[in-house]
């Protein structure tokens, strides 16, 4: 008697989703265990596609030569493609994907191709999904390759999902955390204005008891108003409106002048204070002024107030959880990227801590942060800002011995910087107002 059995092949779990490619066909084997083994499939099949035409995300298989074997309702319902008109089409015909400047991604970048070509799962939160009708949507995707032991590639597995909702909930969230720091801003800076004033002998006169709790009232104000100031910050890099007015600057001339400013908060705490030019290091202890070296000239293009609030930023942590020794600024560069390091010989940064370290809010949790105070948001504008021109920051760092803080900006040939500057003074007196932010 013929019997319907099932040959069932399991190309690969993704995601949690398994997905079971079964053939039908008919043997002539019989037997109680075939037919056993027959209905676990059917049921296996059923899971399979109960779980496909069930969840939220949409799923799409892509075999080897691109085109799309598996579509499921939710990829349908977020392209708007019929499955019965997908399946079977080249995936860039219904995957269109582009990014926030709406600019259509290239193959190079598109992340099915590059799984096609490194063989390994990506994951993009960034693009938006061009749907059939041509509405663009924020989407997350997840992309799986289907290996196969003897063949190699099989196709690809893409899971994605709108997240057109987060991204509005994410926005308003924004919105609402600029509009209140703004907004208290300004009665913390009259606070602490007229605490300034009591504290002012010429002003008013007060005991040394009171003088000692509007003291601690003055700092507090302080952090409450950097506080704010940071978290603007934050929400503002957050949906990219950080203001930027890039010009060139010469960041060895930059970074002397920053570390003079910084002199006096290292003697405060009793640290050296250094600025070492170049890797031979010629050093030129802060402490004692800047002696004139002969330099390269270390370009970059970028808005020097963001600058030199991101490397404040650096030094003020290497000034705060440093207890006793050195604080070290450094230069250098090759011909593609300028160097800023910040090094210094406090407590140093576990590392398990380190690859969340320019997070938002994160700070390290041991008895040094428990008793210094900060945001934890110091760090996630700093790469903000790094990102913002390019560039690259990181971290080396010796539980027990010190950190180093490492910056790399793109770096601009002499030639380039000149043609920059020319451009610059070429602008009208009132645009360089306006772009310097004064109007
Ligand atoms: N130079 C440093 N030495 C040791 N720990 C550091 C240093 N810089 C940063 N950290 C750790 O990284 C955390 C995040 O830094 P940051 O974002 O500037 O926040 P904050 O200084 O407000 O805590 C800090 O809380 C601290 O735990
Ligand atoms: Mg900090």
């Amino acid at each position: 008697m013929n019997q319907i059995a099932l040959i069932a092949g399991g190309i690969g779990t993704f995601a949690g989703i398994m997905i079971t490619v079964i053939i039908w066909g008919r043997t002539h084997h019989g037997g109680g265990s075939t037919t056993a083994l027959a209905s676990t499939l059917r049921n296996e099949k059923l899971k399979s596609d109960i779980l496909l035409n069930a969840i939220d995300d949409g799923v799409m298989l892509v075999d080897n030569q691109g085109t799309i074997q598996l579509f499921n309702p939710a990829a349908s319902k977020i392209t708007g493609w019929p499955i019965s008109e997908a399946t079977g089409l080249d995936y860039q015909t219904v995957f269109r994907l582009v990014d926030d400047k709406n600019v259509a991604y290239t193959e190079e970048r598109s992340p099915i191709h590059r799984v096609f070509q490194v063989r390994t799962g990506l994951r993009d939160n960034t693009p938006y999904l061009v749907s059939r009708t041509n509405v663009r949507l924020p989407v997350s995707l997840s992309v799986s390759p289907l290996l196969d032991g003897q063949s190699g590639l099989n196709g690809v597995v893409v899971i994605f999902r709108d997240v057109s909702q987060e991204r509005g909930e994410e926005q308003r969230r924004a919105e609402f955390i600029s509009t209140a720091s703004h907004e208290m801003r300004t009665p913390v800076a009259a606070i602490e204005g007229y605490l300034s004033l009591a504290l002012n002998e010429k002003v008013s006169r007060i005991d040394t008891k009171a003088r000692e709790y509007i003291d601690k009232a003055h700092a507090s104000t302080q952090h409450l108003g950097k506080l704010f100031q940071d978290l603007l910050t934050s929400a503002k890099a957050e949906d990219g409106r950080l203001t930027s007015h890039p010009n060139v600057i010469e960041m060895g001339e930059f970074l002397e002048k920053l570390v003079e400013d910084f002199r006096f908060a290292a003697e405060k705490k009793n640290l050296i204070l250094e600025f070492i030019v170049g890797s031979g290091g010629i050093h030129i202890d802060a402490r004692r002024g800047g002696n004139k070296v002969i330099r390269p000239f270390y370009y970059v293009y970028a808005d020097p107030d963001r600058v030199r609030e991101a490397i404040t930023n650096l030094f003020d942590n290497a000034i705060k959880y440093t207890e006793a020794g050195k604080v070290s600024i450094g230069i250098t560069g090759d011909e593609q990227v300028v160097q800023v390091r910040v090094n210094d010989t406090g407590p140093g940064i576990p590392a398990e801590d380190i690859p969340h370290l320019f997070q938002k809010f994160y700070r390290v949790d041991n008895s040094v942060t428990r008793t210094i105070g900060g945001t934890g948001l110091g760090l996630f504008i700093t790469r903000k800002v790094i990102e913002l021109y390019n560039g690259k920051i990181w971290v080396e760092s010796t539980p027990g011995k010190g950190s180093t803080f490492f910056i790399n900006l793109p770096r601009l040939t002499s030639q380039r910087a000149d043609q920059l500057k020319v451009q610059e003074a070429a602008k009208s007196p009132l645009e360089n107002l306006s772009s310097a932010g004064k109007i």
